[in-house]
């Protein structure tokens, strides 16, 4: 079995990144990890140019990250969650999974999995549920592709205002809005996903329950 991870955080070694490797950790099986930031990918232009070869007609590297899900037994999308929805990364990636639908449904049955990051915390009175709409864009894919959705992992992140170092002479701080007033840098708590025991805990048992699904 062989499960291919996809990352669309552009932060280097970032929770979303490390929630996804502790979860491709978690299966004992054969795991491939592409963070989108380091490729080329545009988003689907809906010509529908790959219905008859199941390959896109845009030569970048998305025909390749295609073939990857196509290849691989199960799929795992790592995402955050800027302005309350999927990042644009992981959003294309999926658009450009579209070539695999036309006439067999390749992806059709492959357990699947969704990590979604965020700054917000869950249930936030006043703000976007922005961990369930990333949930929802990733969920949503696979279960059109009538993939098995396996499941999902909500990560607390952090919002970009705990390292930006402006905090002084910024009136428009997302910390204030979040946490209060007296909010600043130094006394939010600054999330990091191998510090939330919980957390780690869900993102292994999705990778085990991924394995699980496959081998029915
Ligand atoms: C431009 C931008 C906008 C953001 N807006 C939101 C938001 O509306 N809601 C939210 O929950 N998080 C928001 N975030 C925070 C990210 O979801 C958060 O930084 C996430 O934890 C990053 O994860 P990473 O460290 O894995 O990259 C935003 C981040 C950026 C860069």
């Amino acid at each position: 079995m062989k499960i291919l991870g996809v990352s669309g955080s552009p932060i280097e070694n970032s929770n979303t990144d490390r929630a996804l490797k502790i979860a491709l950790a978690a299966t004992g099986v054969k795991t491939e990890l592409y963070k989108l930031s380091d490729y080329t990918i545009a988003p689907c232009t809906a010509c529908l140019g790959c219905r008859e070869t199941n390959v896109c007609v845009q030569e970048d590297d998305g025909i390749m990250l295609a073939e990857k899900a196509y290849k691989a037994d199960a799929l795992i999308i790592a995402g955050f969650t800027p302005y309350s929805t999927i990042d644009s990364r992981t959003k294309i990636f999926i658009e450009r999974l579209y070539p695999l639908h036309h006439r067999h449904g390749l992806m059709s049955g492959k357990p699947g999995g969704a990590i979604v990051t965020c700054g917000i915390p869950p249930g936030h009175e006043g703000m976007p549920p922005a961990c369930e709409n990333g949930v929802d864009a990733i969920r949503n894919y696979m279960l059109a592709e009538s993939m098995h959705f396996i499941g999902e992992v909500r990560v607390p992140g952090n919002v970009p205002c705990v390292a930006c170092g402006q905090e002084g002479q910024c009136g428009v701080s997302s910390l204030k809005i979040l946490f209060g007033k007296d909010a600043t840098p130094e006394n939010v708590q600054i999330n990091i996903v191998e510090d939330n025991l919980g957390v780690v805990a869900a993102l292994e048992k999705l990778g085990r329950d991924i394995v699980g699904a496959y081998y029915g």
